[in-house]
Protein backbone atom coordinates (compact mmCIF):
# COMPACT_ATOMS: atom_id res chain seq x y z
CA UNK A 1 0.00 0.00 0.00
CA UNK A 2 1.60 3.25 -1.12
CA UNK A 3 1.15 6.17 1.62
CA UNK A 4 -1.89 8.38 1.42
CA UNK A 5 -0.94 12.50 1.60
CA UNK A 6 -1.97 14.14 4.49
CA UNK A 7 -5.79 15.65 3.86
CA UNK A 8 -6.47 13.38 0.85
CA UNK A 9 -8.81 11.25 2.58
CA UNK A 10 -12.08 11.95 5.24
CA UNK A 11 -10.46 12.40 8.44
CA UNK A 12 -13.32 9.75 9.94
CA UNK A 13 -14.66 6.40 9.51
CA UNK A 14 -17.46 6.08 6.44
CA UNK A 15 -20.33 4.12 6.73
CA UNK A 16 -21.66 3.77 2.86
CA UNK A 17 -25.29 3.15 2.32
CA UNK A 18 -25.27 2.14 -1.45
CA UNK A 19 -28.64 2.29 -2.94
CA UNK A 20 -28.69 0.36 -6.41
CA UNK A 21 -26.09 -1.57 -5.27
CA UNK A 22 -27.06 -4.74 -7.62
CA UNK A 23 -27.07 -2.60 -10.18
CA UNK A 24 -25.12 -1.14 -13.79
CA UNK A 25 -23.63 1.31 -11.83
CA UNK A 26 -22.80 -0.10 -8.62
CA UNK A 27 -20.91 -3.06 -10.55
CA UNK A 28 -19.12 -1.40 -12.93
CA UNK A 29 -18.15 1.78 -10.93
CA UNK A 30 -18.84 2.50 -7.56
CA UNK A 31 -18.01 -1.91 -5.81
CA UNK A 32 -14.48 -1.07 -7.62
CA UNK A 33 -13.89 2.83 -7.24
CA UNK A 34 -14.99 1.59 -3.09
CA UNK A 35 -12.14 -1.10 -3.63
CA UNK A 36 -9.67 1.31 -4.57
CA UNK A 37 -10.15 3.59 -1.95
CA UNK A 38 -10.13 1.08 0.82
CA UNK A 39 -7.31 -1.07 -0.25
CA UNK A 40 -5.13 2.17 -0.77
CA UNK A 41 -5.80 3.56 2.48
CA UNK A 42 -7.68 6.74 1.68
CA UNK A 43 -10.37 6.38 4.14
CA UNK A 44 -9.83 5.49 7.68
CA UNK A 45 -12.45 2.97 8.36
CA UNK A 46 -15.67 1.77 5.97
CA UNK A 47 -18.72 -0.49 5.83
CA UNK A 48 -20.41 -0.69 3.07
CA UNK A 49 -24.13 -1.61 3.22
CA UNK A 50 -25.57 -2.82 0.12
CA UNK A 51 -29.41 -1.94 -0.48
CA UNK A 52 -31.57 -2.89 -3.53
CA UNK A 53 -35.18 -4.61 -4.68
CA UNK A 54 -33.21 -8.13 -4.87
CA UNK A 55 -34.17 -10.63 -2.38
CA UNK A 56 -30.01 -11.79 -1.39
CA UNK A 57 -28.23 -12.09 1.59
CA UNK A 58 -25.04 -10.34 2.53
CA UNK A 59 -23.05 -12.95 1.14
CA UNK A 60 -25.12 -12.95 -1.89
CA UNK A 61 -24.14 -9.39 -2.13
CA UNK A 62 -20.27 -10.70 -1.54
CA UNK A 63 -20.55 -12.73 -4.54
CA UNK A 64 -22.35 -10.48 -6.21
CA UNK A 65 -19.11 -7.56 -5.56
CA UNK A 66 -16.50 -9.71 -6.34
CA UNK A 67 -17.87 -10.60 -9.64
CA UNK A 68 -17.73 -7.25 -9.98
CA UNK A 69 -14.67 -6.58 -9.13
CA UNK A 70 -13.02 -9.13 -11.46
CA UNK A 71 -14.86 -8.36 -14.17
CA UNK A 72 -14.73 -4.02 -13.93
CA UNK A 73 -11.33 -3.29 -10.98
CA UNK A 74 -8.72 -1.39 -13.37
CA UNK A 75 -6.37 -2.51 -10.63
CA UNK A 76 -5.89 -6.43 -9.87
CA UNK A 77 -7.73 -7.80 -6.79
CA UNK A 78 -5.69 -9.87 -4.64
CA UNK A 79 -6.98 -12.67 -1.91
CA UNK A 80 -5.43 -10.41 0.84
CA UNK A 81 -7.87 -7.17 -0.86
CA UNK A 82 -10.72 -9.12 -1.34
CA UNK A 83 -10.87 -10.53 2.14
CA UNK A 84 -10.34 -7.57 4.07
CA UNK A 85 -13.29 -5.58 1.49
CA UNK A 86 -15.23 -8.29 1.77
CA UNK A 87 -15.78 -7.72 5.80
CA UNK A 88 -16.63 -4.33 5.18
CA UNK A 89 -20.15 -5.70 3.31
CA UNK A 90 -23.34 -6.40 4.57
CA UNK A 91 -26.52 -6.18 2.29
CA UNK A 92 -30.54 -4.82 3.45
CA UNK A 93 -33.19 -5.97 0.77
CA UNK A 94 -35.28 -3.07 0.47
CA UNK A 95 -38.35 -4.73 1.26
CA UNK A 96 -37.07 -5.32 4.73
CA UNK A 97 -37.89 -1.40 5.88
CA UNK A 98 -36.69 1.34 8.14
CA UNK A 99 -35.23 -0.76 10.91
CA UNK A 100 -33.52 -3.75 9.43
CA UNK A 101 -31.31 -0.54 7.22
CA UNK A 102 -30.88 1.12 11.04
CA UNK A 103 -29.78 -1.73 12.85
CA UNK A 104 -27.56 -2.61 9.79
CA UNK A 105 -25.96 0.91 10.10
CA UNK A 106 -25.69 0.94 13.86
CA UNK A 107 -23.44 -2.52 13.64
CA UNK A 108 -21.39 -1.09 11.36
CA UNK A 109 -21.02 2.09 13.12
CA UNK A 110 -19.79 -0.11 16.29
CA UNK A 111 -17.42 -2.38 14.35
CA UNK A 112 -15.87 1.09 13.30
CA UNK A 113 -15.93 2.98 16.89
CA UNK A 114 -15.68 6.39 17.25
CA UNK A 115 -16.39 9.20 15.50
CA UNK A 116 -17.87 8.24 11.75
CA UNK A 117 -19.73 9.49 9.04
CA UNK A 118 -22.64 8.37 6.98
CA UNK A 119 -22.38 8.41 3.38
CA UNK A 120 -25.73 7.88 1.29
CA UNK A 121 -25.36 6.89 -2.36
CA UNK A 122 -28.36 6.98 -4.52
CA UNK A 123 -27.21 4.72 -7.71
CA UNK A 124 -31.53 4.95 -8.69
CA UNK A 125 -33.65 5.78 -11.30
CA UNK A 126 -35.51 9.44 -10.63
CA UNK A 127 -38.81 7.30 -9.71
CA UNK A 128 -36.64 5.59 -6.61
CA UNK A 129 -34.44 8.69 -5.25
CA UNK A 130 -37.23 10.25 -3.50
CA UNK A 131 -38.43 6.96 -1.85
CA UNK A 132 -34.92 6.46 -0.85
CA UNK A 133 -34.72 9.08 0.95
CA UNK A 134 -37.64 8.74 2.66
CA UNK A 135 -36.41 5.26 4.01
CA UNK A 136 -33.07 7.31 5.06
CA UNK A 137 -35.59 9.95 7.03
CA UNK A 138 -37.63 7.04 8.57
CA UNK A 139 -34.59 5.07 9.38
CA UNK A 140 -32.87 8.27 11.16
CA UNK A 141 -30.15 8.28 9.37
CA UNK A 142 -30.00 11.82 8.42
CA UNK A 143 -27.48 13.24 10.83
CA UNK A 144 -23.87 13.19 10.39
CA UNK A 145 -24.77 12.16 6.63
CA UNK A 146 -23.74 12.95 3.28
CA UNK A 147 -26.44 12.18 0.20
CA UNK A 148 -24.90 11.46 -2.84
CA UNK A 149 -27.39 11.84 -5.56
CA UNK A 150 -27.13 10.53 -8.86
CA UNK A 151 -28.40 12.08 -12.30
CA UNK A 152 -30.99 13.10 -14.01
CA UNK A 153 -31.74 15.38 -11.65
CA UNK A 154 -35.63 15.79 -12.32
CA UNK A 155 -36.66 15.38 -16.30
CA UNK A 156 -37.50 19.20 -16.43
CA UNK A 157 -37.43 22.50 -14.14
CA UNK A 158 -41.24 21.06 -12.88
CA UNK A 159 -39.47 18.32 -11.69
CA UNK A 160 -36.25 19.20 -10.69
CA UNK A 161 -37.73 22.28 -8.24
CA UNK A 162 -40.21 19.70 -6.91
CA UNK A 163 -37.34 17.11 -6.63
CA UNK A 164 -35.23 19.72 -4.81
CA UNK A 165 -38.08 20.87 -2.76
CA UNK A 166 -39.23 17.27 -1.15
CA UNK A 167 -34.98 16.44 -0.83
CA UNK A 168 -34.58 19.42 1.47
CA UNK A 169 -37.28 18.18 3.45
CA UNK A 170 -35.04 15.58 4.87
CA UNK A 171 -31.39 17.03 3.96
CA UNK A 172 -29.61 20.37 4.27
CA UNK A 173 -28.47 21.23 0.64
CA UNK A 174 -24.84 21.43 2.33
CA UNK A 175 -25.50 17.40 3.02
CA UNK A 176 -26.25 16.98 -0.50
CA UNK A 177 -24.09 16.18 -3.61
CA UNK A 178 -25.01 15.79 -6.54
CA UNK A 179 -22.97 13.83 -8.49
CA UNK A 180 -22.05 14.34 -12.49
CA UNK A 181 -18.57 11.98 -12.93
CA UNK A 182 -17.38 14.01 -16.08
CA UNK A 183 -16.46 16.53 -13.33
CA UNK A 184 -14.09 14.05 -11.23
CA UNK A 185 -12.44 13.76 -14.33
CA UNK A 186 -8.97 14.35 -14.09
CA UNK A 187 -8.65 16.32 -17.42
CA UNK A 188 -11.97 18.58 -16.61
CA UNK A 189 -10.08 19.74 -13.67
CA UNK A 190 -7.34 20.44 -15.56
CA UNK A 191 -9.09 22.83 -18.05
CA UNK A 192 -9.45 24.25 -14.54
CA UNK A 193 -5.63 24.67 -14.05
CA UNK A 194 -5.18 25.70 -17.41
CA UNK A 195 -7.03 28.42 -17.52
CA UNK A 196 -6.39 30.00 -14.28
CA UNK A 197 -2.43 28.36 -13.74
CA UNK A 198 -1.12 29.84 -16.71
CA UNK A 199 -0.95 33.37 -18.03
CA UNK A 200 -0.65 32.51 -21.40
CA UNK A 201 -3.79 31.35 -22.62
CA UNK A 202 -6.43 33.18 -20.46
CA UNK A 203 -5.93 36.76 -22.43
CA UNK A 204 -7.14 34.83 -25.55
CA UNK A 205 -9.98 32.84 -23.77
CA UNK A 206 -12.98 35.11 -25.47
CA UNK A 207 -14.85 36.07 -28.47
CA UNK A 208 -11.88 38.79 -29.59
CA UNK A 209 -9.73 35.53 -30.25
CA UNK A 210 -12.31 32.51 -30.38
CA UNK A 211 -14.42 31.51 -33.53
CA UNK A 212 -15.92 28.74 -31.86
CA UNK A 213 -15.93 25.48 -29.85
CA UNK A 214 -17.12 21.91 -30.42
CA UNK A 215 -17.56 19.39 -26.95
CA UNK A 216 -18.27 16.37 -28.92
CA UNK A 217 -18.42 13.20 -27.07
CA UNK A 218 -19.06 10.13 -29.43
CA UNK A 219 -19.74 6.71 -27.74
CA UNK A 220 -19.42 3.20 -29.61
CA UNK A 221 -21.34 1.86 -27.04
CA UNK A 222 -25.21 0.73 -27.20
CA UNK A 223 -27.48 0.49 -24.13
CA UNK A 224 -26.21 -2.48 -22.64
CA UNK A 225 -28.65 -3.22 -20.25
CA UNK A 226 -30.05 0.05 -19.45
CA UNK A 227 -33.34 0.10 -22.13
CA UNK A 228 -35.38 0.79 -19.48
CA UNK A 229 -33.49 3.90 -18.26
CA UNK A 230 -32.02 4.96 -21.50
CA UNK A 231 -35.73 5.05 -23.54
CA UNK A 232 -37.56 7.66 -20.68
CA UNK A 233 -33.78 9.53 -20.43
CA UNK A 234 -32.33 9.83 -23.77
CA UNK A 235 -29.08 11.41 -24.80
CA UNK A 236 -30.08 14.89 -24.31
CA UNK A 237 -31.23 14.10 -20.54
CA UNK A 238 -28.88 11.47 -20.25
CA UNK A 239 -25.71 12.98 -21.55
CA UNK A 240 -26.12 17.09 -22.38
CA UNK A 241 -28.17 18.59 -19.44
CA UNK A 242 -25.34 16.97 -17.48
CA UNK A 243 -22.05 16.22 -18.72
CA UNK A 244 -21.44 18.23 -21.91
CA UNK A 245 -23.53 21.95 -19.95
CA UNK A 246 -20.88 21.65 -17.16
CA UNK A 247 -17.85 20.92 -18.92
CA UNK A 248 -19.17 23.81 -21.42
CA UNK A 249 -19.52 25.73 -17.64
CA UNK A 250 -15.63 24.87 -16.95
CA UNK A 251 -15.11 26.42 -20.34
CA UNK A 252 -16.56 29.43 -20.30
CA UNK A 253 -16.71 30.52 -16.64
CA UNK A 254 -15.21 33.54 -15.40
CA UNK A 255 -12.11 33.06 -13.22
CA UNK A 256 -13.49 32.34 -9.52
CA UNK A 257 -12.21 34.36 -6.64
CA UNK A 258 -11.09 31.47 -5.35
CA UNK A 259 -10.94 27.56 -5.60
CA UNK A 260 -13.40 26.82 -3.29
CA UNK A 261 -16.92 25.35 -4.00
CA UNK A 262 -19.06 28.68 -3.71
CA UNK A 263 -17.06 31.15 -6.00
CA UNK A 264 -16.58 28.08 -8.73
CA UNK A 265 -20.37 27.32 -8.75
CA UNK A 266 -21.16 31.07 -8.78
CA UNK A 267 -19.13 31.71 -11.67
CA UNK A 268 -20.87 28.37 -13.29
CA UNK A 269 -24.51 29.00 -12.38
CA UNK A 270 -23.29 33.01 -13.89
CA UNK A 271 -22.55 31.03 -17.54
CA UNK A 272 -25.59 28.98 -17.25
CA UNK A 273 -27.74 32.32 -16.00
CA UNK A 274 -25.38 33.62 -19.59
CA UNK A 275 -26.69 30.60 -21.88
CA UNK A 276 -29.74 31.39 -24.54
CA UNK A 277 -33.01 29.05 -24.23
CA UNK A 278 -31.91 26.24 -26.74
CA UNK A 279 -33.99 26.96 -29.86
CA UNK A 280 -35.37 23.20 -31.72
CA UNK A 281 -33.51 24.55 -35.16
CA UNK A 282 -30.60 24.19 -33.85
CA UNK A 283 -31.00 20.93 -32.43
CA UNK A 284 -30.23 17.70 -34.45
CA UNK A 285 -31.52 14.77 -32.90
CA UNK A 286 -30.83 11.22 -33.83
CA UNK A 287 -31.80 7.58 -33.51
CA UNK A 288 -29.85 4.91 -34.60
CA UNK A 289 -31.97 2.27 -36.90
CA UNK A 290 -31.74 -0.84 -34.77
CA UNK A 291 -32.81 0.72 -31.92
CA UNK A 292 -36.33 0.36 -32.05
CA UNK A 293 -36.40 -3.76 -32.47
CA UNK A 294 -34.13 -3.71 -29.24
CA UNK A 295 -34.95 -5.40 -25.90
CA UNK A 296 -37.39 -3.34 -24.06
CA UNK A 297 -37.61 -0.12 -26.42
CA UNK A 298 -40.97 0.73 -27.62
CA UNK A 299 -41.32 -0.29 -31.40
CA UNK A 300 -42.30 3.55 -31.99
CA UNK A 301 -39.86 5.21 -29.69
CA UNK A 302 -38.67 8.53 -30.05
CA UNK A 303 -36.27 8.90 -27.70
CA UNK A 304 -33.37 10.36 -29.20
CA UNK A 305 -29.80 8.28 -29.11
CA UNK A 306 -27.97 11.16 -30.69
CA UNK A 307 -28.14 14.87 -29.92
CA UNK A 308 -26.07 17.61 -31.45
CA UNK A 309 -26.93 21.25 -31.14
CA UNK A 310 -25.60 24.92 -30.99
CA UNK A 311 -25.60 26.59 -28.10
CA UNK A 312 -24.92 30.35 -27.06
CA UNK A 313 -23.59 31.89 -23.88
CA UNK A 314 -25.01 35.68 -24.23
CA UNK A 315 -22.07 37.40 -22.11
CA UNK A 316 -19.04 39.89 -22.91
CA UNK A 317 -16.91 36.99 -22.90
CA UNK A 318 -18.67 34.79 -25.49
CA UNK A 319 -21.32 36.79 -27.34
CA UNK A 320 -21.33 35.52 -31.14
CA UNK A 321 -19.23 32.70 -30.30
CA UNK A 322 -21.24 29.27 -31.00
CA UNK A 323 -20.69 26.44 -28.78
CA UNK A 324 -21.41 23.14 -30.84
CA UNK A 325 -22.27 19.82 -28.56
CA UNK A 326 -22.69 16.57 -30.04
CA UNK A 327 -22.81 12.85 -28.31
CA UNK A 328 -24.54 9.79 -29.44
CA UNK A 329 -24.46 6.08 -29.15
CA UNK A 330 -23.44 3.44 -31.17
CA UNK A 331 -21.21 6.02 -33.44
CA UNK A 332 -18.62 5.76 -35.23
CA UNK A 333 -15.80 6.20 -32.41
CA UNK A 334 -15.94 6.85 -28.78
CA UNK A 335 -14.28 10.41 -27.78
CA UNK A 336 -14.67 12.07 -25.70
CA UNK A 337 -12.94 16.22 -26.47
CA UNK A 338 -13.31 20.01 -26.47
CA UNK A 339 -11.74 21.61 -29.38
CA UNK A 340 -11.18 25.44 -29.39
CA UNK A 341 -10.86 27.12 -32.50
CA UNK A 342 -9.33 30.24 -32.94
CA UNK A 343 -10.12 32.71 -35.30
CA UNK A 344 -8.18 33.48 -38.60
CA UNK A 345 -5.76 36.10 -39.44
CA UNK A 346 -7.15 38.58 -41.08
CA UNK A 347 -5.41 38.86 -43.98
CA UNK A 348 -3.30 36.43 -45.67
CA UNK A 349 0.38 37.55 -47.54
CA UNK A 350 1.51 33.83 -48.33
CA UNK A 351 1.24 32.91 -51.85
CA UNK A 352 -1.68 31.53 -53.32
CA UNK A 353 -1.28 27.42 -52.61
CA UNK A 354 0.82 27.91 -49.63
CA UNK A 355 -1.76 25.64 -48.06
CA UNK A 356 -2.20 28.05 -45.16
CA UNK A 357 -5.36 28.24 -43.87
CA UNK A 358 -6.11 24.63 -46.02
CA UNK A 359 -6.57 22.52 -43.30
CA UNK A 360 -8.72 24.46 -40.58
CA UNK A 361 -7.96 27.39 -38.19
CA UNK A 362 -5.58 26.77 -35.45
CA UNK A 363 -6.99 24.37 -32.38
CA UNK A 364 -6.45 23.77 -28.90
CA UNK A 365 -8.36 20.62 -28.50
CA UNK A 366 -8.17 18.19 -24.94
CA UNK A 367 -8.81 14.45 -25.01
CA UNK A 368 -10.86 13.94 -21.78
CA UNK A 369 -9.57 10.50 -21.64
CA UNK A 370 -8.29 9.35 -18.18
CA UNK A 371 -4.91 9.62 -19.68
CA UNK A 372 -5.20 12.92 -21.07
CA UNK A 373 -3.98 14.46 -23.63
CA UNK A 374 -3.88 17.89 -25.21
CA UNK A 375 -2.50 19.73 -28.86
CA UNK A 376 -2.17 23.28 -29.74
CA UNK A 377 -2.18 23.30 -33.55
CA UNK A 378 -0.90 25.86 -36.18
CA UNK A 379 0.41 26.42 -39.13
CA UNK A 380 4.30 26.76 -39.59
CA UNK A 381 6.68 26.23 -42.69
CA UNK A 382 7.39 22.63 -44.63
CA UNK A 383 11.00 22.39 -44.17
CA UNK A 384 12.67 22.95 -47.38
CA UNK A 385 12.58 25.75 -50.58
CA UNK A 386 9.65 27.78 -50.94
CA UNK A 387 6.69 29.25 -48.83
CA UNK A 388 4.46 25.80 -48.33
CA UNK A 389 3.02 26.11 -44.77
CA UNK A 390 1.54 22.04 -42.96
CA UNK A 391 -0.68 21.96 -39.48
CA UNK A 392 1.94 20.94 -37.34
CA UNK A 393 1.30 20.65 -33.30
CA UNK A 394 2.28 20.90 -29.75
CA UNK A 395 1.05 18.23 -27.85
CA UNK A 396 1.12 17.46 -24.61
CA UNK A 397 -0.09 13.63 -23.32
CA UNK A 398 -0.51 12.81 -19.20
CA UNK A 399 1.89 9.82 -20.18
CA UNK A 400 5.15 12.23 -19.84
CA UNK A 401 4.44 13.55 -16.18
CA UNK A 402 5.27 9.50 -15.33
CA UNK A 403 1.94 10.06 -13.10
CA UNK A 404 -0.58 8.41 -14.95
CA UNK A 405 -0.64 5.68 -12.36
CA UNK A 406 -1.77 8.33 -9.53
CA UNK A 407 -5.33 9.20 -11.53
CA UNK A 408 -8.18 8.62 -9.80
CA UNK A 409 -10.75 7.16 -11.53
CA UNK A 410 -13.75 10.04 -12.04
CA UNK A 411 -16.42 8.15 -9.51
CA UNK A 412 -13.64 7.89 -6.82
CA UNK A 413 -12.06 11.06 -7.03
CA UNK A 414 -15.99 12.72 -6.18
CA UNK A 415 -16.64 9.83 -3.39
CA UNK A 416 -13.85 10.64 -1.76
CA UNK A 417 -14.34 14.35 -2.11
CA UNK A 418 -17.69 14.01 -0.68
CA UNK A 419 -16.77 12.19 2.32
CA UNK A 420 -14.32 14.76 3.03
CA UNK A 421 -17.50 17.41 2.31
CA UNK A 422 -15.72 19.11 -0.47
CA UNK A 423 -18.42 20.47 -3.02
CA UNK A 424 -16.16 21.86 -5.71
CA UNK A 425 -16.50 19.10 -8.45
CA UNK A 426 -20.18 18.84 -7.41
CA UNK A 427 -23.45 20.52 -9.43
CA UNK A 428 -25.64 22.88 -7.43
CA UNK A 429 -29.70 22.67 -6.57
CA UNK A 430 -29.41 26.20 -8.71
CA UNK A 431 -27.51 25.83 -11.80
CA UNK A 432 -29.48 22.48 -12.44
CA UNK A 433 -32.76 24.36 -12.40
CA UNK A 434 -31.24 27.08 -14.66
CA UNK A 435 -30.08 24.02 -17.18
CA UNK A 436 -33.65 22.84 -17.21
CA UNK A 437 -34.90 26.10 -17.87
CA UNK A 438 -32.77 26.48 -20.81
CA UNK A 439 -34.04 23.81 -22.03
CA UNK A 440 -37.46 24.41 -21.80
CA UNK A 441 -38.10 24.89 -25.70
CA UNK A 442 -36.02 22.04 -26.97
CA UNK A 443 -38.32 19.65 -24.43
CA UNK A 444 -41.59 21.04 -25.66
CA UNK A 445 -40.63 21.21 -28.66
CA UNK A 446 -38.39 18.45 -29.67
CA UNK A 447 -37.39 17.97 -33.77
CA UNK A 448 -38.18 14.57 -34.86
CA UNK A 449 -35.52 12.06 -34.36
CA UNK A 450 -33.85 11.68 -37.64
CA UNK A 451 -32.12 8.20 -38.54
CA UNK A 452 -28.70 7.24 -38.65
CA UNK A 453 -26.32 4.23 -39.36
CA UNK A 454 -24.55 2.51 -36.56
CA UNK A 455 -21.05 3.43 -36.77
CA UNK A 456 -21.40 6.56 -38.37
CA UNK A 457 -21.75 10.12 -36.79
CA UNK A 458 -25.32 10.72 -36.58
CA UNK A 459 -27.71 11.95 -38.90
CA UNK A 460 -26.48 13.99 -42.21
CA UNK A 461 -27.99 17.34 -41.08
CA UNK A 462 -25.41 17.89 -38.16
CA UNK A 463 -22.88 19.02 -41.14
CA UNK A 464 -25.41 21.95 -41.53
CA UNK A 465 -26.00 22.48 -37.99
CA UNK A 466 -22.31 23.38 -37.75
CA UNK A 467 -21.63 25.20 -41.21
CA UNK A 468 -19.86 26.80 -41.76
CA UNK A 469 -17.29 25.23 -39.91
CA UNK A 470 -16.64 21.34 -39.77
CA UNK A 471 -16.88 18.89 -37.27
CA UNK A 472 -13.32 17.83 -36.03
CA UNK A 473 -13.75 14.39 -35.58
CA UNK A 474 -13.25 12.22 -37.38
CA UNK A 475 -9.28 13.39 -36.81
CA UNK A 476 -7.05 13.67 -39.78
CA UNK A 477 -3.32 13.33 -37.58
CA UNK A 478 -2.46 11.24 -35.03
CA UNK A 479 -1.77 11.93 -31.68
CA UNK A 480 2.26 11.80 -31.36
CA UNK A 481 3.00 8.26 -29.98
CA UNK A 482 -0.49 7.34 -30.04
CA UNK A 483 -3.59 5.63 -31.55
CA UNK A 484 -6.26 8.11 -31.92
CA UNK A 485 -5.98 10.80 -34.06
CA UNK A 486 -5.90 14.85 -34.38
CA UNK A 487 -5.70 17.58 -36.41
C1 LIG B 1 -23.12 8.19 -18.14
C2 LIG B 1 -24.23 7.99 -19.11
O1 LIG B 1 -23.45 9.19 -17.22
O2 LIG B 1 -21.94 8.55 -18.83
C3 LIG B 1 -23.86 6.92 -20.11
O3 LIG B 1 -25.42 7.61 -18.43
C4 LIG B 1 -22.53 7.25 -20.75
O4 LIG B 1 -24.89 6.78 -21.09
C5 LIG B 1 -21.47 7.56 -19.71
O5 LIG B 1 -22.13 6.14 -21.54
C6 LIG B 1 -20.18 8.04 -20.33
O6 LIG B 1 -19.23 8.17 -19.32
P1 LIG B 1 -17.69 7.88 -19.59
O7 LIG B 1 -17.01 8.23 -18.31
O8 LIG B 1 -17.56 6.46 -19.97
O9 LIG B 1 -17.33 8.81 -20.71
Amino acid sequence: MRPVPAGVGPGQAQVVVLFGATGDLSRRKLLPGLFQLVTAGFIPGCRIIGVSLDDIDADGFRAIALDALRQFSSRAVNDADWAHFAGMLDYVALGAGPDALRGSVARAELALGGDSRRVHYLSVPPNAALPAVRLLAEAGLVERSRIIMEKPFGTDLESAVLLNARLHEVFAEDQIFRIDHFLGKEPAQNILAFRFGNGLFEPIWNRNFIDHVQIDVPETLGLGRRAGFYEQTGAYRDMVVTHLFQILAFMAMEPPTALEPAPISEEKNKVFRSMVAIDPRNVVRGQYTSYRTEDGVDPESDTETFIALKCLIDNWRWAGVPFFLRTGKRLAEGQRIISIAFREPPKSMFPAGSGVGAQGPDHLTFDLADASRMSLSFYGKRPGPGMRLDKLSLQFAMHDTGLVGEVLEAYERLILDAMRGDHTLFTTAEGIERLWDVSKPLLEAPPPVRLYEPGSWGPKSIHQLIAPHAWRLPFERVWRGGTTVTG
